[in-house]
């Protein structure tokens, strides 16, 4: 395939409901959930996809019952464990993205290591966002930029788009360019607002833990049928195509 997308930003929905209809508690379907992040991570690593961002617990996810919050913390931590020398091998560089410091020690202490272990990787950027919300991101950019002109580090004749975005959390990451989110909602559920904002976007109805490397395929064939105009005509697209050949 030609044309792959760089960036993939995927909300891995639907493992809730994947338990449900088989009967078993909610627990089990994060459990299953983990399978398949593993699979799309060594797919999209082979594609020589440039970074893979994953939203794995948003800031709005405090809200669910104590056991599953506690639940999803312990898993967070065993598999980053289990995981973590796999991605290396893979040369993959592990981060995280969100407000990390709430989180239980055991949990930044896992964060840590992978992060550390993996930092001077050249592979594919696989970055996971956790107590992550992209209001949030947006609040801290603008507080950071307002307390650098306080202090004088910065004019706020510099503030423009570039700046705002190396204030965010995917700072010197390209935007995502392929979207995609299982479990049937279209919606966004507060998942990288301002990076975003050009990206193509890929709703399917399959639940997280039933998604496969195949549609993960069909997702990128999709985007790579789609013309990105950016504003400009179809017209003024095709002409730099071709001035490109
Ligand atoms: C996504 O699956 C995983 C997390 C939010 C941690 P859900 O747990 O939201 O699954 P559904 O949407 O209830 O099926
Ligand atoms: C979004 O899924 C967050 C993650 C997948 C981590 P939710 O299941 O929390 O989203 P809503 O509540 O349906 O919008
Ligand atoms: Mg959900």
């Amino acid at each position: 395939m030609s044309n792959l997308p760089e960036h993939i930003a995927i909300i891995m929905d639907g493992n809730g409901r994947w338990a449900r209809q088989s009967s078993l508690p909610r627990s089990s379907g994060h459990q299953a959930g983990v399978k398949t992040i593993r699979q799309v991570v060594e797919h999209c690593a082979r594609l020589r996809i440039g970074a893979l961002t994953v939203y794995a617990f948003s800031s709005e996810n405090w809200q669910r019952p104590e056991k599953e919050v506690s639940f999803l913390m312990e898993l967070f931590v065993r598999a980053l464990r289990s995981e973590v020398d796999k991605l290396h091998e893979n040369n993959i560089a592990v981060r995280f993205i969100g407000e990390l410091d709430v989180f239980p020690q055991a949990l930044r202490d896992e964060i840590r290591t992978a992060t550390e272990k993996t930092a001077d990787n050249t592979g594919m950027r696989f970055n996971i966002a956790v107590n992550y919300g992209g209001r949030r991101e947006m609040t801290r950019a603008l507080t950071a930029v307002c307390s650098d002109v306080q202090k004088g580090i910065l004019d706020s004749s510099e503030i423009d788009e570039q700046l705002i975005t190396r204030y965010t959390w995917l700072a010197d990451v390209p935007e995502p360019d392929l979207f995609i989110r299982t479990g049937g909602e279209q919606r966004l559920s507060n998942f990288l607002l301002w990076h975003l904002a050009y990206t193509e976007l890929f709703f399917t109805n399959t639940l997280w833990p039933d998604f496969s490397v195949a549609e993960l395929d069909e997702a990128i064939a999709h985007f790579t049928q789609r013309q990105r105009r950016f504003g400009q005509t179809g017209e003024q697209v095709e002409d730099k195509a071709h001035e490109i050949k």
